[in-house]
């Protein structure tokens, strides 16, 4: 291994520049050595707080010791087979365990896969195989992934699909409802109708699929009154629904699924990130007569639900036992929530602070106009706020939005620090 003993961040970064794409983005010229639940140090040993938790990845922290140990306990005795070729027992287990856990009182099966935009696209194929059909309604400002079906879903052009194109057929864009931006719920499930209406028969589209908190699009929270609009549709043309959990999911709201929190439980849903607290594994949780359309050689891959994947995953789901993340999910929100309005109070710059659970962000415009997004003032702050050792994110179409994804095991004293510096930052910016 070719690692220098005094490294710095900008000698890395030089590296980094020469050796790996610009198209791969850089949010901190920042180079990790260890992290360690909420806090990370860099390669220069200076310390951060993460706010940002590898985008939504660190729910039960950097380098959680029982997920780490049940890791190494895994590595011990296999690290793959292809579950298609040789099944081990974590895969099923895991599978169980989500099928309970997903909401709707009907039968539930799991297949288990390796990123999230996987997790997407093996979503989308089921129910196509299920209703043998083609279309898929999505929403603007929605994001579900890199790969070209998943970039054809997402709402938003630049910087994500400027330049892959064309994506795959067959998908629509409805609005997402965003009152804040003058969208209504109303207006929203008649960009629905107005789809079904202009260009494609309700007859032939397969699925909705939403984020039950938009992610990347600036942490706007989907309407009951929207979802169970929705629903109607989707029950009077044979729709279903796909609930995008990728980010939202995993315990960040206060429940394991933020569609827990729906009237309305949907079809099929997509997690990952957090699942398995910082190693890649993700699935599709389904109804099981959807679930089992394709036929079999249909769906997995190499990789797909990794042994090891499963045993950090597993490890996660007894830590959010042990250590009640839930509910600790919901205290986290609050006390992030009510230090963000303190922050707000001084600052007529925070147009809006919202969120579920523990996924909360703030919207930044310029004097408050919210027809004004100021994006460069988010940028600024962010920046600050690494300077004095605290990594966060920002978000939003109009990148105008910062998001707190900190782990759900932070400690109060640790949320209170992270909430200084942002305060400070706002301060020493303005
Ligand atoms: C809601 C949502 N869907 C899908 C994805 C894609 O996941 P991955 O990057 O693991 O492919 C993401 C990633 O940020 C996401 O936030």
């Amino acid at each position: 291994m070719n690692r220098e003993p005094h490294s710095t961040n900008a000698g890395l970064m030089a590296r980094r520049h020469a050796a790996v794409p610009r198209g791969v983005g850089q949010a901190h010229q920042i180079f990790i050595a260890r992290g360690s639940n909420a806090e990370l140090w860099d390669v220069e040993g200076k310390r951060y707080i993460d706010f940002a938790g590898g985008i939504a990845v660190l729910n039960t922290g950097h380098c959680h010791p029982q997920v780490i140990a049940a890791v190494k306990a895994q590595l011990d005795l296999y690290t793959h087979t292809c579950f298609q070729v040789i099944a081990y027992e974590p895969y099923v287990e895991l599978a169980e365990r989500l099928n309970a856990l997903a909401p709707g009182r009907f039968p539930k099966k799991t297949v288990l896969l390796s990123t999230g935009a996987e997790a997407i696209e093996n979503a989308v194929k089921i129910a196509r195989a299920h209703t043998g059909r083609a279309g898929i309604i999505s929403f603007t400002g929605g994001y579900h992934g890199r790969t070209l079906l998943t970039l054809g879903l997402t709402g938003k052009i630049a910087p994500y699909k400027a330049g892959f194109g064309p994506f795959p057929g067959e998908v629509f864009h409805a609005l997402f409802p965003n009152p804040l931006h003058g969208v209504s719920v109303a207006d929203a499930l008649a960009s629905v109708e107005t789809i079904l209406k202009n260009d494609i028969e309700a007859k032939r589209v397969a699925a909705f699929i939403l984020e039950p908190v938009q992610g990347e699009g600036g942490f706007y929270v989907a309407p009951p009154d929207f979802v169970e609009g929705l629903k109607k549709i989707a029950d009077r043309h044979d729709i279903l629904i796909i609930a995008d959990e990728v980010q939202s999911g995993a315990g960040r709201t206060g429940t394991w699924f933020a569609c827990e929190q729906w009237s309305v439980a949907p079809d099929l849903i997509a997690t990952a990130k957090s699942l398995a607290g910082g190693f890649p594994i993700s699935g599709v949780v389904g109804r099981a007569d959807v679930m089992d359309a394709p036929a079999p050689g249909g769906l997995g891959g190499t990789y797909a639900g990794s042994p090891v994947g499963c045993a950090a995953a597993l490890a996660v789901l007894q830590v959010f036992e042990d250590e009640r993340l839930l509910a600790r999910s919901k205290a986290v929100g609050a006390r992030l929530t009510a230090g963000l309005r303190r922050i707000a109070e001084a600052h007529p710059a925070i147009g809006d602070v919202r969120g579920l659970g523990a996924m909360v962000a703030m919207e930044l415009f310029e004097g408050g106009d919210v027809t004004r997004p100021d994006a460069e003032l988010t940028h600024r702050v962010v920046a600050e706020a690494a300077r004095r050792g605290l990594v966060l994110l920002s978000c939003g179409n109009h990148a105008n939005v910062i998001r707190i994804l900190v782990p759900l095991t932070a400690s109060d004293a640790v949320l209170d620090e992270g909430l200084r510096i942002l305060s400070d930052s706002f301060e020493s910016v303005r």
